[in-house]
C-alpha cells in the first residue's frame, strides 16, 4: 500500500518517479506528489492517479536531478491534495514520503502542538516528518541521527524516504514493516517499494531489513542500524525482464494475467515435476522434510485470495497426507492468542510476500518456535525472508490488484508440497502419486483450453452484469473456489456477492434466492458431485438463476442451469486450478462491461502494508 520512489543521480529525476509511479500504482491511487530539489525544494502533488499529476505538471519547472515521489493509499486523512505525499516540514526545510501507518502519532502531534507546530494535513506522515524536524532543530544534529532518534520512538510501520534542502545529493530513508529496495547503477541510485521502477535501469539492488537506515547519494549508499553502526549493503540481482511488467497488447493487466496463467503453472512446475521419473524436487521441502513429515499440525496463516489458495491446502494435505492443517486469517492469528505446540509448522501464503498482518503472523508463530514455510511469489520479500524455508510460485510480477495467476500457482506449489509429503510419509498409493503427478503436469493445456472459450463467459458476464447480488456455491474442494469467485466478482466489479458452501444454502441463505439472483455453482465432477446436483435442483426449485462451471461431458448440470461453462476433467485434488479460471473472467467481463478500472478498483491497493 502506497507507492514510493526515489533517485538521485545525474538524470533528469522527474521522468524516472513519474514513470516509477505509474509501476506503483497498483499499490495505491488515492493521490500522487512528488518534490524535487533545484535550487530550492518544489513539492507537487493531487488527489486522483499518477496521471493527473502528470497533467497538472505539464509547463512547470521539474528540472532537478534528485526527487521522491509517492503514489498514496489513503489510511489517515481523506484523500485529498491537502493530504497528498510528499509533504513538507513547517521549517519548509524538509519533504518527506511514507508507506506505512505511525501507530503513536496521536501522542507525537499533541508534543508538538504544544511546542507551538501547526499541521497543514491529517496525516500520520507529517507529524512524524515535523518530529523528525523538531529532534534536528532541538539537538543540532544532522539529519541521518534526528531520524535515527525519532523512529526510535515511533511505534507502526514505515518506510520513508526524505530529502533535505540543505543536502541537495542525499536520499535518507529508512524501513520498518514495509518494502524498500535500492537499484544500484553507475553513479546512481534508484529507491522504489519494490523492483518494478528499477529494472529497466539496473539489476543489482539491495533489499533494505526493517529498522535499517539507508544514507543515499549518487555514488555512495550507506546502510546503517539504528544503533548507528554500519551494515555492509547485500547485493542481489534481480531476475525479471521488463516485459513482464508491461500489459503486452492486452487491455488490462488482470487480463494480461488471467491469460499468462498457462505459462506461470508451466514455470512454477518447471525443473520440479518429473513425472517420468516420479519425482517432485524442491529444496526447501527436502531440507524440511522431517519436521513437515512429523508435524503434529500444520497452520496455514494468508489473507484475502491466499487465504482461499490456503483453504483448498487444508482439503489436499489432509487428504493426502493426513496431518490435521488449520487454515487462518493473519489479521486474526496475530491478535489471538494461539495455541502453537512444538512441531507444528506454519504455512505462510503471500502474492507480494509484504502483506504485513501476514508478516506480523509469522513472527508471533517464531517466537513460539514454529518453523515457517513461505509460499510466497515477490523473490526477496519480506515473508520469503522470514521464513526458515519456503517455495517460490514462480508467477512473475502480478500487477493487477485482484490477484489471479498469483492463485494457480500458489495452489500448484501447495499440490507439490502435499504430494511430496504424502510419498515420504506413505499416506498416498503409488498408483495415485503417479495419476496426480500426470494430473499437475497437464493444467497448463487444460488451462489453455478454457481460455480459448472466454468469449462464452463474456456473454455470460453481458447477461448477468447489471445484477445487484450473486452467490457463489461449491462443495469440498470447489467451495473455497466459490468464495474465490465472489471475492474476485465483489472487487472487481462491486456486486454484492457471497460464497458459500452449497449444503449450507438450506440453513439460511436460501431465503435470498429469487427469479433474478444468479446463482454460480462450481460442479466440476467429484466425489460430491450428486450433492451438489441435488443443491442445484433446490435453487432451481425456487426459481434462481443458475450459472455452473461443470466438466466437459456432464449432460445432468446443464438441464438444472442457465447457463453452464465446461471445463476439461480433471482429479478433484487439481479441480479448483481449472474451475478458478472461468470465475476470474466472469468478474473481468462483468468489471469492465460496466466500464470499471479493474486494474484499480475503487478504495483497493495490492501489497497490503498496513494492518
Ligand atoms: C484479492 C487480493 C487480496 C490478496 C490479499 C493477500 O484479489 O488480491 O485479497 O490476496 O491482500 O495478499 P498477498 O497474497 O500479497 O499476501
Amino acid at each position: 500500500m502506497c507507492g514510493i520512489v526515489g533517485y538521485t543521480g545525474p538524470r533528469e529525476a522527474y521522468p524516472v518517479i513519474l514513470k516509477g509511479l505509474k509501476r506503483l500504482e497498483y499499490r495505491g491511487y488515492d493521490s500522487a506528489g512528488v518534490a524535487l530539489l533545484n535550487n530550492g525544494l518544489k513539492v507537487y502533488k493531487k488527489k486522483g492517479k499518477v496521471a493527473d499529476l502528470e497533467e497538472s505538471l505539464i509547463g512547470q519547472d521539474v528540472h532537478a536531478n534528485i526527487g521522491i515521489g509517492h503514489t498514496r493509499w489513503a489510511t489517515h486523512g481523506e484523500p485529498n491534495d491537502r493530504n497528498a505525499h510528499p509533504h513538507l516540514s513547517a521549517s519548509g526545510r524538509l519533504a518527506m514520503i511514507h508507506n506505512g501507518i505511525i501507530e503513536n502519532y496521536a501522542l507525537i502531534k499533541k508534543e508538538l502542538l504544544s511546542k507551538g507546530y501547526t499541521f497543514k494535513s491529517d496525516t500520520d506522515t507529517e507529524v512524524l516528518l515535523n518530529f523528525i524536524d523538531e529532534i534536528q532543530h532541538h539537538n543540532e544534529c544532522s539529519l541521518e541521527e534526528a531520524v535515527r532518534v525519532a523512529l526510535k520512538r515511533v511505534v507502526g510501520a514505515y518506510c520513508i524516504l526524505l530529502i533535505d534542502k540543505e543536502d541537495p545529493h542525499t536520499i535518507i530513508a529508512a524501513r520498518k514493516g514495509s518494502p524498500l529496495v535500492i537499484g544500484i547503477g553507475k553513479g546512481e541510485h534508484f529507491l522504489a517499494s519494490d523492483a518494478t521502477p528499477i529494472i529497466e535501469y539496473t539489476k543489482e539492488v539491495v533489499y533494505v531489513n526493517d529498522y535499517e537506515l539507508a544514507i543515499v547519494r549518487p555514488d555512495e549508499l550507506i546502510l546503517k542500524n539504528l544503533g548507528n553502526e554500519k551494515i555492509t549493503p547485500y547485493v542481489t540481482k534481480l531476475d525479471m525482464d521488463l516485459a513482464a511488467i508491461e500489459k503486452g497488447g492486452y487491455e488490462h493487466f488482470m487480463l494480461k494475467e488471467i491469460f499468462e496463467q498457462p505459462k506461470t503453472i508451466y514455470d512454477c512446475l518447471r525443473g520440479r515435476l518429473d513425472v517420468a521419473n516420479g519425482t517432485i524436487t524442491m529444496a526447501g521441502v527436502e531440507n524440511y522434510m522431517e519436521q513437515l513429515k512429523n508435524a503434529p499440525r500444520i497452520i496455514i496463516i494468508a489473507c484475502g485470495t491466499s487465504w482461499h489458495a490456503g483453504l483448498v491446502a487444508e482439503y489436499v494435505i489432509e487428504d493426502l497426507c493426513r496431518i490435521p492443517v488449520e487454515v487462518e486469517y493473519a489479521s486474526e492469528f496475530r491478535y489471538r492468542n494461539p495455541v502453537v505446540n512444538k512441531g507444528d509448522v506454519i504455512i505462510a501464503i503471500s502474492q507480494s510476500g509484504e502483506t504485513a498482518d501476514t508478516l506480523v503472523a509469522i513472527e508471533k508463530a517464531k517466537e513460539q518456535g514454529a518453523i515457517i514455510f513461505g509460499v510466497v511469489n515477490a523473490v526477496g520479500s519480506s515473508i520469503a525472508r522470514a521464513s526458515h524455508a519456503g517455495a517460490y510460485t514462480h508467477s512473475g510480477p502480478e500487477i493487477g490488484v485482484a490477484s489471479t495467476k498469483a492463485f494457480t500457482g500458489q495452489l500448484a506449489v501447495l499440490n507439490m508440497i502435499a504430494l511430496k509429503i504424502a510419498k515420504a510419509k506413505g499416506t498416498i498409493s503409488d498408483e495415485r502419486y503417479k495419476n496426480l503427478l500426470g494430473e499437475l503436469e497437464a493444467v497448463p493445456e487444460k488451462v489453455e483450453t478454457i481460455l480459448e472459450n472466454a468469449a462464452a463467459v463474456k456473454a455470460i458476464a453481458e447477461k448477468y452484469k447489471d445484477s445487484s447480488d450473486a452467490l457463489f456455491l461449491g462443495r469440498g474442494y470447489n467451495f473455497p473456489v466459490a468464495l474465490e469467485g465472489a471475492l474476485k466478482l465483489k472487487e472487481i466489479s462491486y456486486i454484492h456477492a457471497e460464497g458459500y458452501p452449497a449444503a449450507e444454502m438450506k440453513h439460511g441463505p436460501i431465503a435470498l434466492v429469487t427469479e433474478i439472483l444468479p446463482v454460480v455453482f462450481v460442479a466440476t465432477k467429484d466425489s460430491y458431485h450428486e450433492k451438489v446436483v441435488s443443491n442445484m435442483q433446490e435453487i432451481k426449485a425456487r426459481k434462481g438463476r443458475v450459472i455452473s462451471i461443470i466438466t466437459e461431458g456432464d449432460t445432468i448440470s446443464p438441464t438444472l442451469s442457465d447457463d453452464i461453462f465446461a471445463v476439461p476433467p480433471a482429479d478433484e485434488v487439481i479441480a479448483p486450478m481449472l474451475s478458478v479460471i472461468p470465475l476470474q473472467l466472469l468478474s473481468y467481463y462483468v468489471g469492465t462491461a460496466k466500464g470499471y478500472n479493474v486494474d484499480m478498483p475503487r478504495n483497493l491497493a495490492k501489497s497490503v502494508t498496513v494492518e
